[in-house]
């Protein structure tokens, strides 16, 4: 029996989630927690998914359909589909087991689903023998990443989990396919501390239905928040070339109140954003979907530990982890 074991890490918006959705520009960091997926052969034409988060799914690979899916939980689908399009696009007729295990909580607005996309990706196609370049991700994951997020997304995580680092992400349409406009920001020594509410982020619900209830009633709203956070994506991406760590904080507290202004946060992320900021965060906002899920702060090192007590203070999870880390890979 072949076997592949790849893992993706999860990423944190410093600044322009739900703008990114509609081709403004974000600034998005992979994280030290990350998916790992292992890939193995199989001698019949079953494709098994067993997840750690949401038990088993079974399908067989018929003619490159999956035919007859059973799972156990709704959430294990979009891993299916995934293994469909692989078949489909890399020509497979065998079946393969996939083994998913994950340090990054699902729906926290960490990207656990497209660390798990990115790393299922890897390990199927390694497992074939088919190398492809972590920039191609993007190409063949998009689509499952528009379904996963309620019909519309930025892409922007994909390239953070495929590739890593610490980048400025735009999405752009050119010739009508949708491309990723991406500037490296470099290595950052940022310290982070994650706040983890434990209420699940309905990424799909926000973005497919919050959404288009707020544009339609109240546009110009909208439209002058996305504005606002282009300015404040912009003006980061400045103060961080000038490593003033002190107004990268304020910018990130600064788009956090124009994402609670279109109603985009939840009573326990402000509650854990409010202590943290007390405990002496240089700054603190929402990261992803929002509707719970987390919050991050950004701090000196030496109030690390203070910060991470007064977000476990609202009955919330603290979590350190460095960023701007490696995307995907392959595990020895
Ligand atoms: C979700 O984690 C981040 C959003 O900006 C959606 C997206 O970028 O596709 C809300």
């Amino acid at each position: 029996m072949k076997q592949v074991k790849a893992s993706a890490p999860g990423n944190l918006f410093f600044a322009g989630e739900h703008a990114v959705v509609y081709n403004y520009p974000a600034i998005v960091t992979s994280i030290g927690k990350r998916t790992f997926v292992t890939a193995s052969s199989r001698e019949d034409i079953i494709v098994e998914i067993e997840s750690s988060a949401f038990g088993i799914a079974t399908a067989k690979n018929r003619n490159g359909q999956l035919i007859e899916r059973s799972m156990e939980k709704k959430e294990l689908n979009s891993v299916m589909d995934l293994c469909e399009k692989v078949i489909q696009d890399f020509k497979i007729s065998d079946g393969f087991s996939l083994k998913i295990e994950s340090e990054i909580p699902v729906e926290s607005g960490m990207s656990s689903s497209t660390a798990v996309l990115c790393a299922s990706f890897c390990a199927i196609t390694e497992l074939f023998g088919q190398h492809v370049k972590p920039e191609k991700y993007f190409d063949s994951l998009y689509p499952l990443q528009v379904k996963i997020h309620g019909g519309k997304a930025s892409g922007a995580e994909i390239y953070s989990s495929s590739v890593g680092g610490f980048n400025r992400i735009q999405k752009v349409e050119e010739n009508g396919k949708v491309v990723q406009k991406v500037k490296s920001l470099g290595k950052q020594e940022f310290s982070v501390v994650i706040g983890n509410t434990k209420v699940r982020g309905p990424t799909a619900l926000v973005v497919g239905v919050h959404h288009p209830s707020i544009i339609k009633r109240f546009p110009e709203l909208v439209r002058d928040s996305w504005k606002k956070i282009e300015k404040i994506v912009k003006s980061m991406q400045s103060a961080i070339k000038k490593g003033d760590v002190v107004k990268v904080g304020k910018l990130m507290t600064a788009n956090q109140k124009v994402l609670s202004k279109i109603m985009l946060s939840h009573p326990k992320l402000d509650d854990c954003i409010t202590e943290a900021l007390k405990a002496g965060a240089l700054g603190a906002k929402l990261s992803g979907g929002g509707w719970g899920g987390v919050m991050f702060a950004l701090v000196r090192k030496e109030d690390e530990d203070k910060v991470a007590k007064a977000i476990e203070s609202t009955g919330s999870e603290a979590i350190i982890t460095e960023i701007g880390g490696e995307g995907v890979r392959v595990e020895e």
